[in-house]
């Protein structure tokens, strides 16, 4: 076992970001479950990761065999019971914090005592979380980016509570998934989302104010700005809801106007339209 000391990886929610971190713990030796409510999420995130870990192995950015390995290793579920044996929990299901409590206080019943649960939200508080739980010394936030098999960064976060063992192991483990890790304060939105989203909610003023159309707004910033993608791009990617969620964290927890979200991101929420896994977004997608 190496430094870190984790064998077994429970994942819970299968969506975008619990699919890639379930794909990268595989790759890096660890024997994961998938678990989400939906069975044909689970199936579809299998689907995805076997058609990334491919192209990855075409292109010589993993070694041949990866795949095959990687993918003995991985498993999904629905129930939570298959956290049982599980060393290392990692919570990505939407960004909600009663949702979130609720879960990270099963998986605290299910689980042995030792079992380190981590939780991926974007902006919502460890410490809180940790509240939920009956360890709070080994809560952590562990915040992948997203494509997570593509992007190097991971934020650790440990709430007031968090033991200095467990912020040690998770720093450990960030390493061997071959990482970069910036550590942050638990303040709502923690570093990526304090500076990103407020951009972001910028766009949707501009485009709600008629400053540009959305084209101009994405090509402004990534030509203007040498960002691999505009903003309203990429809040299409990342998914409005999410996006929203977060500026409602920022907004209520920081207490200033200036995070207020934007009524149009709003607006675009309350459509359904949540971006490119809705297919349909500020931009639609085949
Ligand atoms: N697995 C394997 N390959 C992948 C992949 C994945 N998950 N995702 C994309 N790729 C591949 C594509 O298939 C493509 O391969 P080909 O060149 O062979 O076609 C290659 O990567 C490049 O992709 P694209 O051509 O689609 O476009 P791109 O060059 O713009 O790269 C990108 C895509 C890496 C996503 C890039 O646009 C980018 O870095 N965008 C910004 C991402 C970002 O800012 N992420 C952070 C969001 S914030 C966050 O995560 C925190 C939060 O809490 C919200
Ligand atoms: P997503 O909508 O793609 O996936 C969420 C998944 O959670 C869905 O598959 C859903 O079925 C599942 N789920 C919901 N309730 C559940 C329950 N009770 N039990 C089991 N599964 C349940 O969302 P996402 O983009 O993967 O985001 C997940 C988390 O990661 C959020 O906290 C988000 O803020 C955070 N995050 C997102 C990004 C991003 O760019 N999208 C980046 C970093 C962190």
């Amino acid at each position: 076992m190496s430094e870190h000391g984790f064998k077994l990886v429970g994942v819970i929610g299968a969506g975008q970001m619990g699919s890639g971190i379930a794909q990268v713990c595989a790759t890096h030796g660890l024997i994961v479950t998938l678990i989400d409510q939906d069975a044909a999420q689970t199936v579809k995130a299998k689907a995805q990761i076997r058609a990334s870990l491919e192209k990855l192995e075409a292109k010589n950015v993993i070694q041949a065999g990866t795949m095959a390995a990687a993918m003995e290793r991985l498993s999904v579920a629905t129930d939570l019971a298959a956290l049982k044996d599980a060393d290392l929990v990692i919570e990505a299901v939407v960004e909600n914090e009663p949702l979130k409590s609720k879960l990270l206080a099963q998986a605290d019943q299910l689980t042995r005592r030792e079992t380190i649960l981590a939780s991926n939200t974007s902006s919502i508080p460890i410490t809180r979380l940790g509240a939920a739980t009956t360890r709070p010394g080994q809560v952590i936030g562990m915040h992948f980016m997203n494509p997570v098999p593509l992007m190097r960064l991971i934020e650790v976060i440990p709430g007031m509570a968090t033991t200095s063992h467990t912020t040690d192991r998770i720093l450990a483990l960030c390493q061997a998934l071959g990482k970069e890790v910036s550590r942050s304060q638990d303040y709502p939105g923690f570093i990526v989302n304090r500076i990103l989203m407020p951009m972001i909610n910028e766009a949707f003023t501009a485009l709600m104010e008629g400053i540009a159309s959305a084209e101009d707004i994405d090509k402004g910033m990534q030509l203007g700005t040498n960002q691999p993608m505009g903003p309203l791009h990429l809040a299409d990617f990342i998914g409005l809801d999410t996006c929203l969620a977060i500026m409602e964290v920022l907004h209520e927890g920081l207490g200033d106007p200036r995070y207020r979200p934007s009524p149009l991101l709003r607006k675009y929420v309350e459509a359904g339209f949540l971006g490119r896994k809705r297919q349909r977004g500020v931009f639609t997608y085949t």
